[in-house]
């Protein structure tokens, strides 16, 4: 896979805008929703309060990210079939390594899917080691505004919008970057089912 140009949003970050055209959006997500009949989209919750998340969640890859009462961690299994989560579509692989020539390959891909309420509050990803390796997002769905800011929590930030078929990597100085996602524009792509949006953030562990 060839990636044009990407776009420095900044230090770090980079964002290819609609890298994916509208049949390899189509094939990406039937390669993702074929996976996701073998590991069903589950509801998490926050530690402790075990207030419900609004989006759903999966993932494919050896490593799964999973949040409920007893906290944040990855496993190898599928909280509720016990099943190891199914590999990483070859598609994600290819983006991976087109937008990373010198990562090695991703262990986690976590699937968000979020319905016209949806949202996500601002956070860091930092369960992992593997803080060298920056982070690739792909979405595909609804419009998202995205907010980027820096690695303290009270750092300014921006909002972004995020297409289907963008790719987005932060890495280096904003590989702990507190991000999140404001809203989505339900309705605003027909791609994903019931006009939601799916997020794929492929990871090293
Ligand atoms: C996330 O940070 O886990 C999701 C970001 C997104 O949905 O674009
Ligand atoms: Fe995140």
């Amino acid at each position: 896979m060839q990636l044009p140009h990407a776009l420095a949003i900044a230090e770090g970050v980079q964002l290819w805008p609609e890298a994916l055209d509208q049949s390899q959006q189509a094939e990406l997500l039937g390669a993702v929703l074929s996976a996701v009949e073998k590991a069903p989209f589950v509801h998490p919750t926050m530690p402790r309060t075990g207030t419900p998340f609004s989006v759903t969640q999966t993932n494919f890859g050896t490593l799964g990210w999973v949040s409920d009462r007893d906290g944040y961690r990855y496993q190898e299994l599928h909280p509720n079939t016990g099943k190891p989560w199914p590999p990483i579509p070859p598609m994600l692989i290819s983006l991976w390594h087109a937008a990373l020539p010198d990562a090695p390959d991703p262990q986690c891909c976590l699937v968000n899917y979020y319905d016209a309420g949806a949202r996500m509050g601002l956070h860091q990803d930092r369960d992992e080691t593997a803080l060298d390796v920056p982070v690739l997002s792909v979405s595909l769905g609804a419009k998202a505004l995205f907010r980027l800011g820096g690695t303290s929590r009270k750092s300014p930030s921006r909002s972004l919008t995020l297409h289907s078929g963008d790719l987005l990597a932060f890495g280096g100085p904003a590989r702990l970057a507190f991000h999140g996602i404001d809203r989505i524009v339900a309705g605003s792509c027909g791609l994903v089912p019931d006009g939601g949006r799916i997020n794929l953030t492929l990871r090293r562990v």
